[in-house]
């Protein structure tokens, strides 16, 4: 049936707004975050043994690129304080995954290619007021450091070609001053790639965007940019993060950041919950018929370890769930 046809039913109910699931992507990546978005927001200090049991665990469970820690003030992240052990640790035993580490400034970035990371995610807001709250500077003065931060990377080549990412927080509100446009989306992004970035994420800092506000933003997102990677990395605060993937995947998005156990949180958005819980959209990915590399059952049963190993709730509906069959 054409989307334009409007047909009714015998009680004259619309019923030609059929969701045409075989438009949807085949395939999908997911991208671990909980060893950044996840950990930086537990309060007590996470012994780094016990970081790189867990990020183990993760890489035996099949992703393809982890994100394992961030390189950032220890004051402002007392937990990432042994971001440098963490990550060069992980490359050493788990080399051939992709290994992210989110970085804030210049500073950060060095010291994550030090380390062995292999892309630097650079944080940086749409909003002004969050981009300084969580990183101390205007967007321009982030948008100068992303700058020095590509010259660093071209003068390090030899440290075999590190890829550059922008995150692009609060890209639908921001904490402080609400709704957040998709024009100041679109600034963020265009200046980013004008000056080399590999690739982009678009973050929904606070957990709260809609379906609406989802489609308008990726929409003139992808427009703009129809050929450019793109990940989704959204938090769950409203309850609305996989109704918000799968707008996105309407919209052929398919790359989408995810945390085990729904853990997450950016210190610098109060209020913000976890991140969507990565065993959630593995399992609704899985029902949409959309393959991933990840094994399910290894990612549930490290989502179902976290309250022990971490004592730290669960935010997740799966791991929650006490007979859990899909
Ligand atoms: N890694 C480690 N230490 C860093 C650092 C980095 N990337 N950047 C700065 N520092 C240290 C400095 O050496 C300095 O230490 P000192 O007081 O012992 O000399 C201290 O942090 C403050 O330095 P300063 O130059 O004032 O920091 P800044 O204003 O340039 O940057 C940020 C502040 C961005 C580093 C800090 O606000 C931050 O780390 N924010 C965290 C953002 C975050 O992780 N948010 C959640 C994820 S979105
Ligand atoms: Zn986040």
């Amino acid at each position: 049936m054409s989307a334009d046809m409007s047909v009714t039913d015998m009680k004259g109910i619309n019923i030609s707004h059929n969701f045409d699931f075989s438009l949807l992507p085949r395939r999908a990546e997911v991208i671990e975050v909980c060893p950044r978005d996840g950990f930086q927001n537990v309060q007590t200090f996470i012994p780094t043994a016990q970081k790189i049991a867990l990020l183990d665990d993760l890489a035996e469970a099949g992703f393809r690129t982890i994100e394992v820690t961030s390189f950032v003030s220890p004051k402002a992240i007392p937990q990432m304080a042994d971001a440098a052990e963490v990550m060069a640790d992980f490359k050493r035993r788990h080399g051939a995954i992709e290994a992210v580490a989110l970085v804030p400034n210049v500073r950060g970035a060095e010291k994550a290619i030090d380390a062995g990371a292999d892309v630097l995610n650079f944080v940086l807001s749409a909003s002004e007021s969050h981009n300084r709250e969580n990183t101390r500077r205007t967007i321009e003065q982030s948008l100068s450091e992303l700058a020095e931060v590509c010259r660093i990377r071209e003068g390090k080549k030899g440290k075999k070609g590190k890829k550059i990412h922008v995150s692009v927080a609060t890209s639908f509100f921001c904490p402080f001053e609400g709704e957040v446009s998709g024009d100041a989306v679109l600034k963020v992004v265009e200046r980013a790639l004008s000056l080399g970035c590999d690739g982009l994420s678009i973050a929904d800092t606070t957990g709260t965007a809609h379906p609406v506000k989802v489609r308008d933003t990726l929409r003139a997102v992808r427009e703009r940019y129809p050929e450019q990677k793109i990940v989704l990395h959204l938090h769950d605060t409203h309850g609305m993060a996989l109704v918000n993937t799968l707008v996105a995947l309407g919209l052929g998005y398919d790359a989408f950041d995810a945390a085990v156990g729904g853990l997450g949180g950016c210190p610098f958005a109060p209020g913000a919950a976890g991140n969507v819980a990565t065993e959630d959209l593995l399992n609704f990915l899985g029902c949409l018929g959309i393959e991933t590399e990840v094994d399910f059952s290894k990612v549930l049963a490290v989502a179902q370890s976290i309250p022990g190993r971490l004592g730290v709730p669960l935010c997740s509906h799966l791991a929650a769930a006490r007979a859990c069959k899909i």
